[in-house]
């Protein structure tokens, strides 16, 4: 049991609430992670705060103007105050699968699920994995991973988490590791989730990586696993390299195989940069299944959101829904993606100053919202020393990784941030 829970659980021992628990209620804690470090770094962080998950200019959430037009569009009455249908509103789920064919041209001609809308996208992944996971089922994860992966894998399905390095001895994507993590896994059933760009370090398999990757897997596959493969696109889109593969694993997975079942999450919170809405999406792919294979599945994912959230947000959906039919949308979603890039330029261009730096070695990357460093000793303490000495806000991972998020620093920011990282870790180590 993680001492967290075991915390909680001393608290409450001898009261009502500790003899009614739940074995999963006994469990249940709420992590120090990311949403821990970023509530310390929102009391201190006065001068830099490159914690948040989220896209900020001068302190204010970037969005998309079509969006934040819905708010004040007067709203038919019964584009807001209904229940949503459970699988989501019918306009948006066609509008989003016309988009993420048109953003991932492989997909065209090949048959998927219509998406389904959940309550963003932890719940499309806690959603897919509560059908598909049993306790004690293993699945493959890369070692740079979402934290959140933790409670909604072990804490909630009792599954266990096989972790492989996201890198080989290169700096590139290790799919030799994968390989053998799925070759070694137990039995033929097999699970991975694969996320990029990648939360924490940014990074996404380049074109070459990508179809290594996929060949890989359509091989597994041919020898008999049975592959249960999520792709976690949350930061699509965010591609700022030329040599970077620009397509969802997803797609380039679609019709793969007969026995590899792609199962895409994905969601307007950072692609349309509206956080808070809570819309995400599930959609499936295998070769060979039809429509009636799709809307049984499709059937078994709405009860399973019946049973969860009942339904997702009506308005939210329905913002969503107007704004991407305005003709400047894209234009307009472009923009936001545009000023990630910048900050992006600037961040690379500054960091080959510190080449070679003995006290941090930045990670791979060239996507999302991130880049960390691994740190010649402990990130923890870096995280602790930069808040309260210089009121810099930034994430530790496993007390060997410092995160930062250049989606939450402004381009003005950016080099004197790295100034003060790289000082702090002078210091500190
Ligand atoms: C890799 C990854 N997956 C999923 C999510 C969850 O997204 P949502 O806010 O839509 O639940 C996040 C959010 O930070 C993330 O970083």
């Amino acid at each position: 049991m993680n001492p967290l829970a075991k915390d909680l659980n001393s608290v409450l021992e001898g009261t009502i609430i500790s003899q009614l628990l739940s074995d999963y209620g006994k469990r249940m804690y709420f992590p120090k992670g990311i949403i821990s470090q970023s509530a310390e770094a929102k009391e201190k962080a006065k001068l830099y705060n490159a914690t948040i998950g989220i896209a900020t200019e001068h302190n204010d959430a970037l969005h998309i103007p079509s969006v934040l037009h819905g708010f004040t569009n007067n709203l038919a009455v019964n584009d807001i105050f209904p229940y949503a249908p459970t699988a989501g509103d019918m306009g948006l789920r066609k509008v989003w699968l016309q988009e993420m064919m048109r953003k991932n041209p492989t997909m065209n001609g090949k048959l998927t699920s219509l998406p389904v809308v959940t309550s963003g996208l932890t719940h499309a992944i806690s959603i897919a994995f509560s059908l598909f996971l049993d306790k004690g089922d293993e699945v493959i994860v890369p070692d740079f991973y979402w934290g959140n992966y933790n409670l909604i894998f072990s804490e909630q399905r009792e599954a266990v988490t096989i972790t492989t390095p996201l890198f080989n001895e290169d700096n590139g994507l290790n799919i030799e590791g994968f390989s053998q993590a799925i070759q070694d896994a137990k039995g033929n059933k097999v699970s991975l989730i694969l996320n990029f760009p990648n939360n924490p370090t940014g990074y996404t398999p380049t074109k070459t990586e990508a179809k290594e990757l996929v060949d890989m897997l359509i091989k597994k596959a041919e020898s008999g696993k049975k592959l249960l493969i999520f792709t976690d696109d949350a930061y699509f889109g965010l591609f700022f390299e030329e040599n970077v593969c620009r397509e969802s694993l997803f797609s380039l997975l679609c019709d793969a195989h007969e026995n590899i079942l792609t199962v895409k999450g994905d969601a307007a919170t950072k692609e349309e940069m509206v956080w808070g809405f809570r819309v995400g999406f599930l959609t499936y792919n295998s070769k060979g299944l039809t429509n009636d294979h799709y809307e049984a599945l499709v059937k078994k994912t709405m009860g399973a959101i019946r049973g969860d959230v009942s339904s997702c947000s009506k308005p939210a959906q329905s913002i969503l829904f107007a704004a991407m039919q305005s003709p400047t949308y894209l234009e307009e979603k472009k923009a936001g993606v545009e000023k990630m890039r910048v900050r992006y330029n600037l961040l690379k261009k500054s960091l080959a100053a510190y080449r070679g730096n003995e006290y941090l070695t930045p990670l791979p990357f060239n996507s999302g919202y991130f880049m960390s460093f691994t740190c010649k000793g402990d990130a923890e303490k870096l995280r602790l020393y930069l808040l309260d000495k210089y009121e810099v806000g930034t994430i530790s991972i496993k007390n060997s990784f410092l995160r930062l998020a250049f989606s939450s620093t402004d381009l003005g920011d950016i080099e004197d941030l790295l100034r003060i990282v790289y000082q702090a870790a002078s210091e500190v180590f």
